[in-house]
C-alpha cells in the first residue's frame, strides 16, 4: 500500500508538482492524499486541484492566537492520516501539535546550517558564497534547525542573481526531495541524536 503524504505549500508548488508527478508511478510507493496551505490563490493549490487532490487552507490571521492556528492545522492534517508530512515551500513554522503527531520533512534552498530562514538564497549571494545548495531535513520547532536527511551542493555562478540561483537550486531540490521522500516512505528511517538514517 502506498504511503500517505500531506504536502504543505505557500507558493508556486513546484516541489509539490514533482511529488505529484513521481507518485503517478506505483513503484514510487507514495500517494499525496492532501495539500494544505496558509493562503489562498496560490499555484500550489491549483496544482493540487488539477491532480484531484483535496486541499485545505488555514490562514494564521483568521485566528486570535498562534496556538489556536497550530491546533487547527494539526487537526486538518490528521484527518488525512498521513505517514509523512512534507513542508514544501510552506512559509510557516509548524507548531508542537503537528510536530508531536507526525514526522515532518522540510526543504530549504541552502546548505544548512548556513543561511537558514526565509531568504536562504539571497543571504548566500550576499555573503559571497561560491557553493550553496539545498537541504532536506526533519522539521523541529526551530527555523531550519532539524536533523539533516540529505543535502546537495549547487555552485554559485559569477552572474547569478537571486532568481537565477534559486531556479538552479530548485531543480536540484525537487529531485532530492522526491528521492528522499520515496526512500523514507518505502524503507523507513531512524533518528539517533542528529543523525538520520534511511532504512531500518
Ligand atoms: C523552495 O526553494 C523551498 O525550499 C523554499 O521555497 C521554494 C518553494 O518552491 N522555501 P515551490 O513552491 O515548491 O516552487
Amino acid at each position: 500500500m502506498a504511503g500517505r503524504l500531506v504536502v504543505l505549500v505557500s507558493g508556486s508548488g513546484t516541489n509539490l508538482q514533482a511529488l505529484l508527478d513521481a507518485s503517478v508511478d506505483p513503484s514510487y510507493g507514495v500517494r499525496v492524499v492532501a495539500v494544505g496551505a496558509d493562503r489562498d490563490g496560490i499555484e500550489g493549490l491549483s496544482r493540487a486541484a488539477r491532480a484531484n487532490v483535496p486541499t485545505f487552507v488555514e490562514k494564521l490571521g483568521d485566528y486570535s492566537t498562534r496556538a489556536e492556528w497550530d491546533e487547527v492545522v494539526s487537526t486538518r492534517i490528521a484527518a488525512y492520516e498521513p505517514d509523512l508530512v512534507v513542508s514544501a515551500g510552506f512559509m510557516k513554522i509548524l507548531g508542537k501539535p503537528t510536530l508531536d503527531a507526525f514526522p515532518v520533512l522540510n526543504t530549504h534552498p541552502a546548505l544548512l546550517p548556513s543561511f537558514p530562514g526565509a531568504h536562504g538564497v539571497r543571504d548566500a549571494l550576499a555573503h559571497g558564497a561560491k557553493v550553496t545548495g539545498c537541504t532536506v531535513m526533519l522539521a523541529d520547532e526551530g527555523v531550519d534547525t532539524g536533523p539533516i536527511v540529505a543535502q546537495e551542493a549547487v555552485p554559485v555562478l559569477p552572474d547569478d542573481d537571486e532568481a537565477t540561483l534559486h531556479e538552479r537550486i530548485k531543480a536540484v531540490e525537487r529531485r532530492l526531495l522526491v528521492d528522499v521522500v520515496g526512500r523514507m516512505v518505502r524503507e523507513g528511517w531512524t533518528v539517533s541524536g542528529r543523525t538520520v538514517r534511511i532504512g531500518k
